[in-house]
């Protein structure tokens, strides 16, 4: 396909989002990124927080880390590119130890990842033995090998429930844990926090102090100013937020499930709390609706990836992901085990 071509083709999709000079420029790397990608027996999986000229281009498939997951798992191609973040990539190692698994930036991480490691897990266990482990899949791949069960935003409830059990350690999210409890009804302490609760009550969820760098920082007061500015605003709430953010919100939920409410919904304006590339991506879809942004909070991590990079990523086969085999094999246990109950 010529690049003019690709660049049309880019117009129609995002000109309401992308001025048509960027659009020219990146044609260019868009017709290259594709032309290697079959090549090459790639598969590209590109998470809803791409910015718009990557995100509707070049992914074979995009979407939150559950449906992208999923897709590492079906997948056949020899090389998988993930556009998305470092603990995401792994995931889809762990589920292809044969294939070669690129990222195309070394910095893109995640402060949840970050927060906990695989010694903090072997720790609470031993504080309270026999409690199930239940670890978000925003962590890194030894932490995943600790735990009896991963899970995303869009399954958490469902998966603290299908183990019917009376107490789980849910990991490492301070605000997703503590959503989950509410919308369960359990009690929830954070047993590692100075001063916290004491671990004596009744609980039911023990969590962890993991905050998600971009959805911490939205507030309550956020919410209201921007209500007395767009009385008939539709807010939807990531639930990385905190609970209070979520409850002063009109929906919560995973990535692809606040894209869906926005494309089966009628509003006069929409606004999502969450990384603010998303609220370009579903403005491209909807041109018909109004979508606000507070772009003042920013993912660091996703932003690290871009087109160039993807480029570079194909053509130097880097940057390569690798997982011991030995904490790869522990690890899919509790990845596979949540793609089995959806
Ligand atoms: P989703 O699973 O909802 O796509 O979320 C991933 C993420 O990192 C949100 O910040
Ligand atoms: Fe991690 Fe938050 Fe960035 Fe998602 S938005 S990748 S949870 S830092």
């Amino acid at each position: 396909m010529s690049t003019e071509i690709v660049y049309e083709e880019m117009k129609a999709k995002l000109s309401n989002v992308v001025p048509d000079v960027e659009l020219f420029y990146k044609a260019e790397l868009v017709e290259e990124i594709n032309r290697l990608k079959k090549e090459k027996n790639a598969v590209i999986l590109g998470h809803n927080y791409m910015e718009p000229a990557l995100f509707h281009t070049i992914p074979d498939y995009t979407g939150d880390s559950l449906f992208l997951s999923r897709k590492a798992a079906e997948t056949d191609r020899d090389i998988i590119i993930f556009c998305g973040v470092r603990f995401m990539a792994e995931t889809a190692k762990i589920l292809n130890p044969e294939r070669l698994v690129l990222l195309p930036s070394e910095k893109a991480g995640c402060s949840l990842a970050e927060s906990i490691s695989a010694q903090d897990v072997r720790d609470l266990r031993a504080r309270f033995p026999g409690v199930p482990v239940v670890t978000y899949i925003n962590t890194y791949a030894d932490v995943k090998a600790e735990s009896d069960i991963c899970c995303t935003s869009s399954n958490a409830t469902a998966v603290v429930e299908s183990l019917g059990v009376d107490t789980v350690i849910f990991l490492p999210d301070e605000y997703l844990a503590r959503n989950v409890a509410r919308e369960s009804g359990k009690h929830i302490i954070f047993p590692t926090l100075k001063g916290g609760e004491d671990s004596e009550l009744d609980y039911q969820m023990i969590g962890w102090h993991g905050r998600c760098e971009v959805h911490e920082k939205f507030t309550v007061a956020d919410i209201e100013n921007v209500r007395s500015q767009f009385p008939e605003v539709v807010i939807l709430a990531h639930p990385e937020c905190s609970p209070e953010v979520v409850d002063a919100s009109d929906f919560s939920g995973s990535t692809s499930s606040m894209i869906n409410f926005v494309q089966d919904s009628q509003a006069p304006h929409y606004l999502m709390l969450t990384e603010c590339a998303m609220g370009d991506n579903v403005a491209a879809a909807n041109p018909q609706k109004d979508m606000l942004r507070l772009c003042m909070v920013r993912c660091p991590h996703m932003n690290q990836i871009t087109l160039e990079d993807t480029l570079l990523a194909l053509q130097k086969e880097q940057y390569v992901i690798d997982v011991p085999e030995e904490v790869r094999k522990r690890a899919l246990r509790a990845v596979e085990r949540m793609i089995a109950i959806g």
